[in-house]
């Protein structure tokens, strides 16, 4: 038996027809950039998710680099995150010359801890980045108000959505609300094309324009340059297409995830914690599971073919150019704790029903 981490290829088998007439009628057009497909996945992924602009782009990491320089981000600049959060705002920090914060996450999903998010501003908090790791929707609006409490309501949100395509809190998207949303569409995520993507969403026009800028030489009009730092990030035609057919599944596809991450939940009950919600806030991007015997668990389920991985090994603050890039670190006590008992169990919709009822029973029997 082997149950692979993640396995891309299936949902193009599912969707193959509608996924084909797509890419073919691409081929045909002949026009592969900046054409009708991207247009239109970006009004779609906009209606979607509840917002008025979707500016789509090469990645997820360009996604997050150019959020960081909408909002003004300079060299000096302190942008707060999580420790926990896979790297990809400190990689988009170093890009602008910020300076990476980090804070604390939450004890029950384990996503920034919003109050020491706030207590970390300075003068010079450019911005703060709230990841939705793992799929979990962190309570935006409620870091909002503390904002306001706090007297800073001008500082900006920036969500990054890239594991949490469709998740609802509060009867709303996620994407729609930071300031700026960044999204990856890396094959593997919920909602992934058939190579890189990214997108960046917003309310406010400007920013949209300004993005828009920055995507392409910083041209404000065809070879006319005039905002810094613009560069080429663009999602092609193709993968617009695929995006648009992939669109009209995600909410389905989503809830087997959440089906998926409950079985597991279920099996495992008492004896290892399984992270999960079922209120439309989780979109079972990972399943993530919390155990102190953790390295023996996942070598019991390597030896019957069940591919496990860790999301993540090392905290951002403690990865090896930490050493040469300024950040500033406040109490991890938490994320310090996490990082040695956090792994992840195989979690895509298109795994079989026999393929999850396999690892429900080798998880019962490992840890009962
Ligand atoms: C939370 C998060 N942010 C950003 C990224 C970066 O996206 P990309 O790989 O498309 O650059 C990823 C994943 O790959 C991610 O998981």
């Amino acid at each position: 038996m082997n149950i692979p981490f993640n396995a891309p290829g299936r949902q193009y088998q599912i969707l193959k027809g509608e996924i084909d007439r797509a890419i073919a009628s691409v081929l045909e057009s002949g026009w592969y950039l900046l054409g009708e497909e991207t247009a239109t996945f970006e009004q779609e992924f906009a209606a979607f998710c509840g917002v008025a602009h979707c500016v789509t782009l090469a990645s997820g990491t360009d996604a997050l680099e150019l959020a960081l320089r909408g909002t003004r981000c300079r060299p000096g600049s302190e942008v707060i995150t999580a420790a926990n959060a896979g790297g990809y705002t400190t990689y988009a920090c170093n890009l602008v010359g910020a300076t990476p914060v980090y804070v604390d996450i939450d004890p029950k999903f384990l996503q920034m801890d919003l109050e020491a998010a706030v207590a970390a501003m300075t003068e010079r908090t450019a911005c703060i980045v709230v990841t939705h790791l793992y799929g979990f929707a962190v309570d935006v609006p409620r870091l909002r108000r503390l904002l306001e409490a706090a007297g800073r309501s001008s500082v900006p949100i920036i969500e990054d959505c890239a594991q949490a395509h469709g998740a609802i809190l509060h009867g709303r998207r996620v994407g729609s609300f930071g300031d700026l949303a960044a999204f990856s569409f890396y094959p593997t995520k919920n909602l992934g094309a058939l190579g890189d993507g990214g997108a960046l969403l917003c309310n406010d026009g400007e920013y949209a324009n300004k993005i828009r800028q920055l995507k392409q030489y910083g041209w404000v009009c065809k070879y006319r340059s005039e905002t810094p730092f613009g560069r080429n990030s663009r999602l092609d035609e193709i993968q617009a297409a695929v995006l648009r057919v992939k669109l009209r599944h995600l909410d389905r596809f989503n809830k087997r995830r959440v089906e998926i991450v409950e079985a597991y939940r279920e099996a495992a009950e008492g004896k290892l914690t399984i992270l999960s919600r079922t209120d439309g806030a989780f979109v079972g991007h990972l399943c993530v599971a919390l155990s102190d015997d953790r390295d023996h668990i996942r070598e019991r389920l390597e030896e019957v073919g069940i591919q496990t991985d860790i999301h993540y090994p090392i905290l951002d603050p403690d990865q090896q150019i930490m050493k040469k890039i300024t950040h500033i670190t406040h109490r991890l006590v938490r994320s310090r704790e996490l990082v040695k008992r956090v792994f992840s169990l195989p979690c895509y919709s298109e795994l079989s029903d026999g393929e999850r009822d396999t690892i429900c029973e080798t998880l019962s029997r490992l840890v009962g």
